[in-house]
């Protein structure tokens, strides 16, 4: 899964001057490049994978209980919240990754629906799901109010929506802001992913719409790699925003080198001396009841 990623194509990049329709159109294929580019089932595989099990106790998708995972990748918690007996569509706007996630659950005999989707403008009736969730994914569509509204929308009264959010302060948040000298500054009215794993953000988001009942800090270890170095490559190689932000810079080493730099020293700062490398990631886990 290689595409390549133009200059301004990051999660921050926007649009000139057009119509707002054309100009989100325009937003959302330069993200859903984004996130096709580089090997984001990897990252998966190799780090996020630790935080499905969390999320899914949180969501207690009971077997038969309809569930949508809204951002859903290439199923990361859709494929493991089959395994529970929910019945289950997972909803991403990249369709590169729904086609690593349908042949995985097709090779596992799951049924798993996969639907190419904008979390901002879902093809879902109200009130069409038990369980609502989302796993380090809605904070990645830019306009946080409209992807809220839709959260709520699609879970029936009484639902239960679980999501799982990087917080800013983390080491995923942290990376976002070290990123952002070096990309384009997002259009008018996006907002920052990390502002998700911020709980007070959530909640006015959520506003009368839904009954937070639990919203709890956590780390997720991460032990994948030997080396600031090792993180580094990875990211640069597989992770769509990073590969964004270099490809930016492609014709810039200076600015190359600091990017480097600036990142090499954010893995060796959240390092915490054990070997190999172990980082802990922050992310907020929140769970909330539909009103109605
Ligand atoms: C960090 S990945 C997480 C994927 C998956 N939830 C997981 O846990 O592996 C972020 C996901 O958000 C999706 N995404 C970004 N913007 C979106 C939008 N506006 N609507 C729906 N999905 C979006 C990307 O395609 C990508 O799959």
């Amino acid at each position: 899964m290689a595409i390549e990623v133009d200059s301004g194509s990051g999660v921050g990049a926007g649009a000139g001057e057009e119509g707002p329709e054309a100009a989100d159109r325009r937003l959302k294929a330069k993200h859903r490049a984004v996130w096709a580019s580089g090997d984001y089932p990897e990252v998966t595989r190799r780090i996020t994978a630790g935080l499905a099990p969390p999320l899914l106790e949180a969501a207690q998708p009971e077997p038969g209980l309809s569930l949508l995972d809204v951002a859903a990748g290439s199923g990361n918690v859709a494929i493991p919240a089959a395994q529970a007996g929910a019945r289950v569509v997972a909803a991403d706007l990249t369709p590169e990754l729904l086609e690593v996630g349908r042949a995985d659950a097709e090779r596992l005999g799951l049924e798993v629906e996969w639907r190419e989707a904008d979390a901002e403008a879902m093809p879902f009736a109200d009130g069409a799901f038990d369980v609502v969730v989302s796993c380090v994914g809605v904070m990645f569509a830019p306009h946080h109010e409209r992807a809220a509204a839709e959260l709520l929308r699609v879970c029936r009264p009484g639902g239960r929506i679980a999501l799982v959010a990087w917080t800013p302060e983390g080491f995923i948040g942290r990376m976002f802001a070290a990123m952002r000298p070096f990309v384009p500054p997002p259009p008018p009215g996006a907002q920052p992913p990390p502002r998700w794993g911020d709980e007070g953000h959530v909640r006015s988001l959520l506003g009368e719409g839904a009954q937070v009942l639990s919203a709890e800090r956590r780390r997720l270890p991460v032990t994948a790699f030997a080396s600031p170095q090792e993180f580094l490559e990875f990211f640069r190689t597989c992770y769509g925003p990073t590969i964004a932000a270099f490809a930016g810079l492609r014709e810039d080493p200076d600015r190359t080198r600091e990017l480097s730099d600036a990142l090499l020293e954010l893995a060796a700062e959240f390092a915490t001396g054990q070997d190999p490398l172990r980082m802990d990631w922050e992310y907020l886990l929140l769970v909330a009841r539909r009103a109605g």
